[in-house]
């Protein structure tokens, strides 16, 4: 989490700065921070708040031009949210000044260190120590890099860094450790940041700086050496093949209405160009060069976390099915400390909509050494999950920008289906029919959507609980875990999920009548048993919210409120589940005036264990 950009180059890089925060605030925004340097010239500004509140501040000051410019968004990890803990963090001096994402594990004892050395500390971030640090090792090395370099190699943890000094009025240092920064290549500038979300207005030439990377960046010239080889590195400019546009708000109040309003679009564009029901084929562009591999794959892992890690059991449903492939899904910051068997027949399957959270490229290295063959389910192109995995899918869904996963996750579970119909190479009975599906899905989506104001009527009713079930048996148990999530991070409505046959062991002892249900009802082979569940939900006094197939009428006599959706085969109505519950979930929010795009204490990609 935390948002970084940095410019430096023959114009004044602070509007630049400022826009690049704004598109980067979803990954932090608890305050935010800036520092110019012009000549010998340097200021600082920063803000409790949104990157809005920064741009106030400064767009009262008369002169804040400056060709060095950095800033930071950040999401709070050591000290609480204060402008003393906000970035850039300062030497004592304030001649230093530095920005950071991620986590110096060992920085309390670095401090101690500098403090033995007559360091005084103002902030309670970890991230004072690199300053101070590059300070202290300034005072006996000759040159910035050279004391930049041997700061970090004293650090542990994760980090992206960017560090500027009054001292190099013309040099941007720039540094990265399981945690992503880019460099924008313009003409006569370069532009560092997080994401290229931050860069792509100004240039689509960028590079990706990889892990143990070093970058000594002036307006001309990027120089990358590798602290892990010590090997210069030639610098290799790729092209970005997206931009902006998608990220834009339109008429939507929020962008997680826009986005859960995508549900159609997005499906369409995974399907596109790879599965066809006329013809009977899924072809998957991104899978062709393991396409060998594939044929002798005995187990699969899935490695995700939160609603990835939703979407992965879905796919577990859906290759165990139609593949017959065992699946297991970890949440990646379990999988990254256990001892699991692995041989090389198992294939590891990471799924991120960001590319970038901590856990998951910490699950993806801890299988670096095994030579097994991972791929990935991305959204972000270019991002570091997408680059470390061997082969995989994009999931094409487009920029998401509000915290809580919508169309990622709906594009996540279509991939998937795509994936498990590919290895199941067209023997299953469900091949053909799931193929017609996936055509008639984004349609049905909408359908869903244009129920939007019955599902806002029954989802304002329900506001003022404090507590939520969502329930689902077979494959849309793992739906009920989505849902729930999706009510909790936007509405901070305790919500949890539950198998429909495991309540009576435990988790009924919480109905009563101050205690709602939001039961996955649609129709399957297993729906009686499901009615079952219901009546005994009723039978205690619950209140119950059913999504429910269209034409379903005994549905009626059992739940209070229902929710319908069109007929579709089972193994994919958790598509138009979560198009529903994501609407149920945005209303609810919405009616308690939450912050939909940016819920309390969360950040949309994170960056740290
Ligand atoms: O970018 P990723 O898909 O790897 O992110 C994983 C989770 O952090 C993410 O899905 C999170 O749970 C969302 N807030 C859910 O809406």
């Amino acid at each position: 989490m935390c948002g970084i950009v940095g410019y430096i180059g023959k114009r004044s890089g602070t509007k630049v700065v400022l826009d690049g925060l704004e598109a980067l605030e979803y990954r932090g925004y608890d305050s935010a921070g800036i520092a110019l340097i012009d000549g010998e010239k340097s200021q600082v500004f920063k803000e409790v708040g949104r990157v809005s509140g920064l741009i106030k501040t400064i767009s009262k000051q008369s002169d804040v031009s400056a060709p060095l410019v950095m800033g930071h968004t950040r999401w709070a990890t050591h000290g609480g949210v204060t402008a003393e803990n906000a970035h850039p963090q300062t030497n004592n001096d304030q001649t230093i000044f530095v920005v950071h994402n991620g986590i110096i594990e060992n920085f309390s004892e670095i401090r101690t260190k500098l403090e033995a050395s007559g360091y005084n500390f103002k902030s309670q971030t970890d991230t004072e120590v690199i300053p101070n640090l590059i300070d202290f090792y300034l005072k006996q090395l000759d040159s910035f890099e050279a004391a930049f370099k041997a700061a970090l190699a004293d650090v542990r943890g994760a980090y992206s860094i960017v560090a500027i000094s009054v001292r190099e009025p013309n040099t941007l240092y720039a540094a990265r450790l399981s945690s992503p920064l880019v460099i924008g290549v313009g003409d006569g500038e370069h532009i560092v940041a997080s994401d290229p979300s931050a860069i792509m207005d100004h240039t689509k030439k960028v590079i990706y700086l990889e892990d143990y990377d070093v970058a000594v960046v002036t307006a001309e010239k990027v120089q990358v050496q590798n602290l892990k080889d010590h090997n210069r590195i030639e610098p290799k400019v790729e092209l970005l093949d997206f931009d902006n546009e998608q990220a834009v708000l339109g008429d939507f109040p929020n962008f997680m209405l826009k986005e859960i309003f995508e549900a159609p679009a997005t499906i369409k564009t995974a399907t596109l160009g790879r599965a066809r029901a006329d013809t009977g084929t899924v072809k998957l562009g991104g899978l062709e060069t393991v396409l060998r591999q594939l044929k002798h794959i005995e187990r699969i892992v899935i490695v995700a976390c939160g609603t990835a890690s939703y979407a992965g059991l879905i796919g577990e449903y859906l290759i165990e099915e139609l593949a017959g492939i065992p699946v297991e899904v970890h949440l990646a910051s379990e999988f990254k400390y256990r001892d699991e068997p692995f041989s090389r027949s198992t294939v590891l399957l990471a799924i991120s909509q960001s590319g970038e959270t901590a856990d998951t490229i910490a699950a993806i290295k801890k299988v670096e050494d095994f030579g097994v063959l991972r791929l990935g389910v991305v959204n972000a192109v270019g991002s570091t999950i997408a680059r470390m995995t061997d082969a995989g899918v994009y999931c094409h869904a487009g920029p998401e920008r509000a915290v809580a996963s919508t169309k990622a996750f709906i594009a996540q579970v279509t991939v998937l289906a795509l994936i498990a119909l590919h290895l199941s190479d067209g023997k299953h009975p469900q091949f053909k029919p799931l193929l017609k599906e996936l055509e008639a899905l984004p349609a049905k989506a909408q359908a869903v959507l244009d129920s939007a104001e019955d599902i806002k009527k029954i989802a304002e009713k329900y506001a003022n609980y404090d507590s939520f079930l969502y329930i689902g048996r077979n494959i849309s148990f793992p739906s009920a875990l989505e849902g729930a999530l999706k009510l909790k991070e936007t509405s901070y409505i305790h919500a949890e999920g539950c198998a429909a046959g495991e309540m009576k062991h435990g988790t009924l002892a919480l109905i009563d009548e101050n205690f709602p249900t939001f039961a996955m009802a649609t129709d399957s082979p297993l729906l009686e048993k499901t009615y079952s569940n219901i009546q005994e939900i009723r039978a205690r006094g619950g209140p119950v919210v059913a999504i429910a197939t269209e034409g379903n009428k005994a549905i009626k006599e059992l739940a209070d409120d229902v929710i319908y959706i069109p007929k579709c085969e089972e193994e994919l109505q958790p598509i138009l589940q979560q198009v529903a519950a994501q609407l149920f979930a945005y209303y609810i929010a919405s009616k308690l005036g939450r912050n939909i795009d940016r819920p309390r204490n969360l950040a949309k990609s994170v960056t740290v264990e």
